[in-house]
């Protein structure tokens, strides 16, 4: 008996070995859209799991006959307790809970299935690409595992060369959206907690050696050139490179003797600023492959409290947006005409800046960004209370930094990454958050650092910024609430503020509720008049400080929240956007965009 024991244990490991190293790793893919790509958006078949009955048997051990083999019914007697092709349908890219009422605050497992037919080229290799899927999901191909990923809003890539065939294949996804103490971000948010295939699924189709990463950039702050960095993927065989900038007159041909390469070419392109969003075609061709993507060229730096642009010192008027479409009552964007319209009311607004809150926004928002010329703080959802000692919930958050960079290293409108928003001060949030700053300044040191920190009074009317992870972050963003969590709107007339920093602040929020429509005086709260009292008088307030060069006031839109109760208000919606969520301009929009008006004439 104890012989038999040992060998059943030992053959689980060796099948719970043998499952998980094979899982193919993912792998950075650089803008999957500007190569030979397929898209597997549209209808996707689901089965609802609230019991992750799809992935474990009744002894809550991993199921090798899951829902993943998609098994039919070979026999009139085979007991098949599921069946993708006839469950439910849903849209993909979109979350679960604004397309199916019953799944409106469903937090769990749903999988996802779908097929598609391949004829696979003997020296091609093929990858699976999600822009996103919130929060873990773990991927199948024709029935076999080939990989996971943890994180709601960053994209991934898997290869599945050693899983597809000819003609018909399929794919299943576990999403599983529970919020988790451990997780990034923890249990409590103030958003609402959108699960699914959130974004774009792309079958992305290379030869077996390709450019899998590439960087392209001014030189370290240089304007006459341009620095080019290109990471090769496969079996290194001698191969002709050209990087191609027609505009440009650049067509650099390389031998490729290295899987990373790094060249510099001399040209001083029209630099890209918000006022002259300046794009240059670029093509990267390698053997039968051609990569395309357009990139704008700028620099951007501090020099004591001022933040500069190509050189020049700019005041950023801007605004905090959450990856909300608006006109759908509530449901992740990620379309590009979600982007244009919400990127238009930021630029209706006057605003050269918007703070993409808290999380990485879709690849469309930071593409539409580049084009209307608006720059853009991007931020790793490290938000209030993460578990600061938990190593695992450390290496989560590290990953979500790495693929936010990777993705839009090459995004001129990119231009602070912020590592956290609103948490509290202590020595282990200190080690956590400087370790991350280290790892994206190490990644990409050719952008500012920031966080958005709060503040403290030193006396009844002096505020004072000196968090000390301001030492380690080139911009301070700042959040206050005068006016809404803190005192009436007046309070503001009475207040001055400090910062032990000599770098820039931004005032990464300020704000205050209403309901578009009501109406009464300047103290009735969630009226249109309180809330613009709260911006009058906090923008008074704010402009009279000189190392204030910007603020991204919260918030352009309502947007869904579990914690925002109250009835005939807020109604599970957080109130403070300067716009409903019908489009509705609030009286508070006005007065912003009559400020940034402002500025903008006096060259800020
Ligand atoms: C906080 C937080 C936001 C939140 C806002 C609010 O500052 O950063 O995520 O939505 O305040 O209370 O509305």
């Amino acid at each position: 008996m104890k012989i038999q024991k040992q060998l059943y244990i030992f053959t689980i490991l060796l099948v719970l070995f043998l499952t998980t190293s094979i899982i193919s790793q993912s792998i950075h893919l650089q803008n999957p859209t500007g190569r030979d790509y397929t898209s597997l958006n549209g209808k996707w078949n689901i089965i609802v799991d609230p019991y992750e009955n799809g992935y474990y048997d009744y002894r809550y051990q991993p199921n090798p006959n899951g829902y993943f083999k998609n098994r039919k019914m070979e026999n009139r007697w085979d007991l098949i307790e599921y069946d993708f092709d006839k469950s439910p349908k849903i849209n993909v890219p979109g979350d679960w809970n604004s397309q199916i009422d019953e799944l409106y605050l469903y937090e769990g497992t749903v999988w996802y299935q779908r097929y598609f037919e391949l004829k696979p080229e003997a020296d091609g290799r093929y990858f699976i690409h999600f822009g996103a899927v919130n929060y873990e999901s773990i991927i199948y191909v024709n029935g076999e595992l080939v990989g996971n990923h943890v994180g709601g809003f960053t994209s991934f890539t898997l290869e599945i060369t050693d899983y597809v065939k000819e003609d018909t294949n399929f794919v299943v996804v576990k999403v599983d959206n529970k919020r988790k103490r451990e997780a990034v971000p923890t249990l409590n948010t103030d958003w609402f907690n959108y699960g699914g295939i959130t974004r774009d699924v792309h079958l992305i189709k290379t030869s077996k050696m390709f450019v899998s990463d590439y960087s392209i950039s001014l030189a370290d702050k240089k304007t006459d050139q341009i620095e080019v960095n290109l990471n090769i993927e496969g079996p290194l065989l001698p191969a002709k490179l050209s990087l191609e900038i027609p505009e440009l007159e650049i067509k650099k041909e390389l031998k490729i003797e290295n899987s990373s390469t790094k060249f510099i070419i001399e040209a001083s392109p029209i630099l890209w600023n918000p006022d002259n969003p300046k794009l240059y075609d670029v093509l990267i061709k390698f053997g039968e492959e051609i990569i395309t993507d357009k990139i704008g060229f700028r620099t951007i730096s501090t020099d004591g409290t001022d933040i500069l642009l190509n050189g020049k010192s700019i005041y950023l008027r801007g605004i905090s947006i959450h990856e909300e479409a608006p006109f759908m009552n509530g449901a992740r964007a990620y379309a590009e005409e979600h982007a244009t319209t919400i990127l238009g009311w930021a630029k209706e607004l006057g605003c050269n800046f918007v703070r993409l809150a808290h999380y990485p926004h879709n690849e469309k928002m930071i593409k539409k960004a580049d084009e209307l010329g608006l720059l853009v703080w991007s931020e790793n959802p490290v938000y209030w209370t993460i578990l600061w000692e938990n190593e695992a919930t450390y290496k989560n958050a590290e990953n979500q930094l790495v693929e936010m960079i990777n993705r839009d290293k090459n995004r001129a409108s990119v231009v602070l990454w912020s590592m956290s928003n609103e948490t509290p001060i202590n020595d282990p949030r200190l080690i956590f958050l400087k370790n991350l700053a280290a790892k994206a300044r190490t990644m990409d040191p050719s952008r500012l650092i920031t966080a958005a920190l709060e503040r403290h009074y030193i006396n009844e009317t002096t505020l004072m910024i000196d968090d000390p992870l301001g030492e380690f972050v080139d911009v301070i963003g700042c959040n206050e609430y005068i006016g809404w969590y803190d005192g009436l709107p007046e309070k503001a007339q009475k207040l001055s503020w400090q910062s032990i920093y000599d770098k820039p602040v931004i005032i990464s929020e300020f704000g205050g509720g209403a309901l578009f429509g009501h109406h009464g005086d300047e103290l009735t709260r969630w009226t249109e008049e309180y809330q613009n009292s709260v911006y009058k008088n906090n923008i008074e307030m704010l402009d009279k400080v000189d190392f204030i060069k910007g603020m991204s006031p919260w918030i352009l839109k309502d947007f869904r929240s579990p914690r925002r109760p109250l009835p005939q208000i807020q109604d599970f919606w957080n109130r403070k956007g300067l716009i409903s969520d019908e489009g509705q301009r609030k009286s508070a929009f006005f007065t912003l965009q009559k400020f940034y008006s402002k500025k903008a004439e006096m060259g800020n």
